[in-house]
């Protein structure tokens, strides 16, 4: 099931998925996290929340339109390749279409360029490095 969760709740997967457990929950907190519309969701089996992704609402360069940042994308191992991450950013699309939203961005691992692919996204940047992660690119999908 997937819900509105808070910027506290995602803090453990974040550090345990996107930092290897090498940070305290605390040093997981993202700028404008708490920000009034900023969203966050998770998708919960059962009582266990699985899946998190964070929305922030941020302009990519020049683009025109309103538009939102997906950061902090995280499936826990044992459920990864179950279709949890798609449904969850596909609910967020939904969504941010209801809003007005013009479009989505990320900082994409490579290695997951191809979730983001399947999802209509589309890459729109050279690749880069980030210190610590490894190469990314930025990749975008148009809601409306
Ligand atoms: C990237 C990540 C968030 C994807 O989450 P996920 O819940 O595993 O995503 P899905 O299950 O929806 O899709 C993952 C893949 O499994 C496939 N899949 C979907 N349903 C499936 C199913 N029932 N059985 C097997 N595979 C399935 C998808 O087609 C997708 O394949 P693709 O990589 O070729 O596109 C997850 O792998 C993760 O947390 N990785 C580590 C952290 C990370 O890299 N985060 C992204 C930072 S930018």
């Amino acid at each position: 099931m997937i819900k509105f969760i808070t910027a506290y709740d995602v803090l453990p997967i974040r550090n345990e998925v996107l930092r290897d457990g090498r940070l305290t929950p605390d040093e997981c907190r993202f700028a404008g996290d708490d920000a009034e519309t900023a969203f966050h969701l998770g998708y919960y089996v059962g009582e266990e929340l699985v899946c998190i992704a964070s929305f922030h609402p941020q302009a990519y360069g020049d683009f025109k339109g309103k538009a939102y940042q997906l950061r902090g994308m995280a499936t826990t191992e044992p459920y990864r390749g179950k279709g949890y991450g798609n449904m969850l950013v596909n609910f967020a699309i939904t969504y941010m279409r209801g809003q007005k939203v013009n479009y989505v961005w990320c900082n994409a691992r490579k290695k997951a360029a191809a979730f983001y692919l399947s999802l209509g996204f589309e890459i729109i940047s050279p690749e880069f490095k980030v210190h610590g992660i490894g190469p990314h690119y930025v990749m975008y999908v148009k809601i409306q």
